[in-house]
């Protein structure tokens, strides 16, 4: 089993990567930490919390995390308008029951890593707000990580914030710094390949006839999401971007990866957030982490119908 702490922004597609993660039996999630990102830190609590117990998830906490980047204001365009003003636009959820614990996330990650008898998996799949505090605050946690799977950055395809950066990786590109210069092990699912494994129409039909009410919901999601894409990017297809990360978790198969040396830009306004990778090794950097190079959109497809219409099995 493994055991992982979601860092999210709640977002159609961290609604989805939590969903797939809660119906998969390979995985244990300890914890829901949420950050600022695609919403304010209270939308992206609430959703949290909206999704979990509209799937019937009511033995894994949230807690809330940063509310806004290490030293910038939130970035608060283009979540909007892409996830809609509350985070999480499209279908009406039910206001959550289940209560945010009074607990920091940042704590938790921390008090988590420190208590672990086993290695914990990371999945940050929004600004790395929160994880960059919990390792300046607790460097001795990097002992009791067994990887970190981002969703960010874009390498060798534009970014969706401008033309250099990725969202997550833009709105807080010092936490990216901090975490990429961590020497800890991680898998970083890019934009690139994101935006290589969409949901088409089809897709989109398929799960929602599954029927039951998890599937229903996905479909509705994605619905919305279909139409900011359109809107925005021109195209009508659903980039499921975060649950990519839980995907490679489920069947490493999913994503090919190549280590490569990454650095994230600082200090250009042109570049800010931009991930630099040293695909050829010529910069003579140890590398620093896995980069996604390939994915297999169709088994992705696969995995997130199948696994959808799966009731939720508690694992706690
Ligand atoms: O650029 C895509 C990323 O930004 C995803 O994590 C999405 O949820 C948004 O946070
Ligand atoms: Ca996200």
């Amino acid at each position: 089993m493994k055991q992982i702490i979601m860092d999210c922004d709640p977002g159609h597609d961290d609604a989805i990567a939590l969903l797939l993660a809660s119906r998969s039996d390979q995985i244990k999630i300890l914890g829901v930490t949420t950050v600022a990102g695609n919403s304010e830190l209270e939308n992206t609590s609430r959703n949290a919390r909206k999704i979990l117990d509209y799937a019937d998830i009511f033995d894994v906490p949230v807690y809330a995390g940063c509310s806004t980047p290490m030293m910038r204001d939130l970035y608060r365009l283009t979540g909007a308008i892409i996830h809609g003003e509350d985070g999480l636009g499209g279908p009406t959820l039910p206001d959550p029951v289940t209560p945010i614990e009074q607990e920091h996330g940042v704590d938790f990650i921390i008090r988590t890593l420190r208590q672990a008898e086993e290695k914990i998996i990371l999945v940050p799949t929004g600004p790395l707000t929160n994880i960059a505090m919990a390792l300046i605050k607790a460097p001795d946690i990097k002992d009791k990580i067994e990887k970190i799977v981002i969703m960010g950055g874009a390498v060798v395809d534009p970014g969706n914030i401008t033309s250099a950066a990725e969202f997550n990786i833009y709105v807080d590109p010092e936490a990216a710094k901090i975490v990429f210069a961590s020497g800890c092990n991680i898998y970083l699912n890019t934009l690139d390949i994101s935006m290589k494994a969409v949901f088409y129409e089809e897709d989109i039909e398929r799960v929602r006839a599954q029927g039951d009410k998890v599937s229903d919901i996905v479909a509705r999601l994605l619905d919305f999401f279909a139409d900011t894409h359109v809107k925005h990017f021109g195209f009508r297809a659903c980039p499921i971007h975060d649950a990519l990360c839980i995907g490679v978790l489920i069947d490493e198969s999913l994503v090919e990866f190549q280590k490569v040396f990454l650095d994230i830009s600082v200090n250009d306004p042109l570049t800010l957030g931009e991930t630099v990778a040293d695909l050829w090794g010529i910069t003579g950097n140890e590398p620093n982490c896995y980069i996604s190079m390939k994915v297999d959109r169709e088994k992705f497809v696969d995995m997130i119908a199948e696994h959808m219409k799966k009731p939720y099995i508690s694992k706690n």
